[in-house]
């Protein structure tokens, strides 16, 4: 099978985080003590995915590449690809279609955070299948404000409705979608929406048609978080500083991920950390270094997603 590639769509106008985003891209604001993407980018990573796409306005797309580079001192490759104007989420697979280069994908958007134990075995379940789309779906007090996913007797999905005013389950879809190498000549297939947007829901139904749409509910024990808003992005900045300060650990800490997933060594690992060892998060870094070269961590990626 083809290596999976991922994207990370970072583009959008982020208009309901106005004055914040005024300036600076959503993706690039912090969840506590990290950019935002660090949290997509660690689902990709941990989903065994090296090659990324991040998919950004042309605006802020040095902004992007000040941050990540070409993704090298991570072991990962990454590229940039503009994104003109916010024409929905569903056009990433026209605008990557290259780079996909009928290749299977993992898209997340740049505004979703993933957490929870036994997620790096989800991922790569679910990224395993070489046809078709899985999507997970998340039970949320609000579904009206996202695409909600029904379910028929036998636990399939059969219906997705984007925005429903009356919805009929609780089940969001998430915004990480694992799509078979169909997926840029599906995009070819869909029609802009009312709104004038590529809707991703347009291009699930596309595989659902086809018998080949997978939705895998995420349970009580993960928290999926999109920071689209001001309470939001709070909410999950306060989500991430309890997880951490509770446990010591970091969510989303991409060198460490990149350790785990063997994409660098211990002293690539060190020297990511005395980059940045007057804050917090180089001295997190450096600690765990030492306490891996030292053999006293228990390695378990589950507790790092
Ligand atoms: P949204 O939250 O739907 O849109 P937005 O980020 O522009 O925010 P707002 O509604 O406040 O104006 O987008 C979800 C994610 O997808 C987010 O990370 C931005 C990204 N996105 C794109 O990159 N391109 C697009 O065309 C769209 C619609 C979204």
């Amino acid at each position: 099978m083809t290596k999976r590639k991922g994207i990370i769509l970072a583009g959008g106008t982020g208009s309901r985080l106005f004055p914040v985003t005024n300036t600076t891209s959503k993706q690039l604001l912090p969840v506590f003590d990290k950019p935002m993407i660090y949290y997509p980018l660690s689902v990709l990573m941990l989903s065994g995915i090296t090659e990324i796409a991040v998919i950004t306005t042309p605006d802020q797309r040095t902004n992007f590449e000040n941050l990540l580079g070409d993704g090298a001192s991570l072991g990962l490759q990454i590229q940039y690809i503009e994104q003109p104007r916010p024409e929905g989420l569903a056009q990433a697979y026209l605008l990557a279609e290259d780079f996909l280069a009928g290749a299977p994908s993992a898209m997340i958007l740049g505004d979703n955070i993933f957490y929870g134990h036994g997620l790096p075995e989800v991922l790569r379940h679910a990224g395993s299948y070489a046809h078709g789309a899985s999507i997970f779906a998340y039970q949320v007090r609000d579904p009206s404000r996202y695409g909600v996913v029904c379910f028929d007797d036998f636990g399939r999905a059969s219906a997705i409705d984007e925005k429903p005013e009356a919805p009929r389950s609780d089940f969001a879809a998430t915004g990480l979608y694992f799509l078979d190498g169909s997926a840029s000549d599906r995009a070819k297939q869909i029609k802009p929406s009312m709104r004038g947007e590529l809707e991703i829901i347009d291009l699930l139904r596309t595989y659902m048609t086809d018998d080949d749409l997978y939705v895998q509910r995420l349970g009580r024990g993960y928290a999926w978080f999109d920071t689209g808003t001001h309470e939001s992005l709070l909410d999950a900045g306060n989500f991430v500083r309890t997880i951490e300060e509770r446990q010591g650990v970091k969510v989303g800490c991409i060198e460490e991920i990149a350790y785990h997933m063997q994409l660098i060594d211990l002293e690539q690992l060190l020297a990511l950390a005395s980059a940045m060892s007057k804050t917090g998060y180089g001295e997190y870094l450096r600690r765990t270094a030492l306490q891996l070269r030292a053999g006293s961590t228990i390695c378990d990626l589950r507790s790092i997603a």
